[in-house]
């Protein structure tokens, strides 16, 4: 069981039943226009309509720090019976600190995938498994893993993973907490500045995220009139500052273990120049952002039956309607709005192409310019 994050088109969560992916869909924020993951209720209603799941992944935390509540939703696929495989991703370095929001391991999944590139401290394809309980057979994991894993192993991976670890046991405590009150400091002054929304705890709410990651930074930046790709760009272009994340509405930065005052200074210098500089960025035409609804688009054929398909390259125009033949997941942020064997809208052929307009990239697409979009031929 997966469900879809971001916009539909982030996967928060999947239910398996062996064959095909049943989605449970994510919490839509209309306000900030973002997702936040499926709560308990979202996975229990779906293992009901589904008993012969399979196991359900659940992706948390959000690249923007929106977090599930985990043990609750393990709780209730070990009621059914079904592990749960938390796709932590953005949560290396959760276990280290109380003032993090709780990590797979301590709220009871089975399965744990944790890319410790991204909030930890390894070199790039540094990813880890953590598995406890018997749900999850550890010969059958190691089977999977050999066989999508090189056989040419990478000792540099291997060293910053142990460098890591060891740094985060004897120091992880003090490090993280000095990052939490730098922060927490950032979010306060960011605060103050006019046209500016920096996201906190207001998300932890009934309806949308369990917990927050206190270590982003997620700087909403509509009220400036221009969008987070624009945001981003004068960002790198005027202040060599290069942040981590930028949608239609939004920039995003993560706070580490490894920033200090300098950088501190430096974001903050930086965004306090976009906010006096943001009048000489040239007005877009918004992209026409979808309604929620609307990027839930029905599931016709099997993923893999459509990206194995006979498939056909068509005009834009002569998308709608056609069953896409592959995925397409404009970045930023990179989240599928388009997944094979999925029906083609209008809407999200419009979404698509305005977001070309503003700059998305789209790189898993056949054809990233979508004049084109590859379909099924028909039978
Ligand atoms: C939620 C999520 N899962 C998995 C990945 C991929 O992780 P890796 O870099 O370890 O391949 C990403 C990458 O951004 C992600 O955001």
């Amino acid at each position: 069981m997966l469900s879809r994050n971001a916009h539909k088109s982030v996967i928060a969560g999947v239910i398996i039943n062996g064959v095909e992916p049943i989605w449970v869909h994510p919490k839509f924020d209309a306000e900030r226009h973002m997702a936040h993951p499926p709560e308990p209720d979202d996975v229990r209603d779906r293992l009901r309509e589904h008993p012969d799941a399979k196991g359900m992944l659940l992706i948390t935390p959000t690249e923007l720090g929106s977090c599930a509540d985990i043990r609750g939703v393990a709780d209730v696929c070990h009621a059914a019976d079904v592990p749960l495989i938390v796709d932590e991703a953005w949560g290396a370095h959760l276990p280290f600190h109380p003032g993090l929001p709780s990590w797979g391991m301590d709220a009871d999944a089975d399965l744990v995938v944790t890319s410790v590139h991204k909030m930890g401290g390894a070199i790039e394809q540094s990813s880890v498994f953590h598995l406890q309980h018997d749900r999850v057979s550890v010969d059958v994991l190691k089977q999977r893993e050999d066989l999508l894993g090189t056989t040419s192993a990478s000792s540099l991976v291997y060293a910053a993973l142990d460098g890591w670890r060891r740094q985060m046991a004897e120091q992880g405590h003090g490090l993280l907490d000095t990052a939490l009150r730098r922060a927490e400091r950032l979010r306060a002054a960011l605060d103050e500045l006019p046209g500016l929304a920096v996201m906190g705890d207001e998300i932890v709410r009934e309806g949308l995220a369990a917990e927050f990651d206190p270590l982003k930074i997620v700087v909403d930046v509509r009220d400036l009139g221009i969008t987070g790709m624009q945001a981003a760009e004068w960002l790198r272009a005027e202040r060599h500052v290069d942040v981590g994340g930028s949608d239609s509405c939004r920039i995003s930065a993560s706070i580490t273990h490894s920033d200090d005052d300098e950088t501190e200074k430096i974001l903050l210098e930086a965004l306090r120049s976009l906010v006096d500089g943001a009048d000489s960025i040239e007005r877009q035409r918004p992209v026409r952002l979808p309604e929620p609804r609307a990027l839930e688009l029905e599931q016709a054929v099997l993923p893999r039956a459509a990206f194995f398909g006979p498939a056909e390259q068509v005009p834009a125009e002569q998308a709608v309607g056609r069953i896409s033949a592959e995925t397409i997941s404009p970045y930023p942020p990179g989240v599928p709005v388009v997944a094979p064997g999925e029906v083609i809208t209008e809407e999200v052929v419009d979404y698509l192409r305005s977001g070309i307009e503003h700059g998305f990239l789209v790189s898993d697409a056949a054809d990233p310019s979508l004049e084109t979009f590859r379909v099924l031929t028909r039978p």
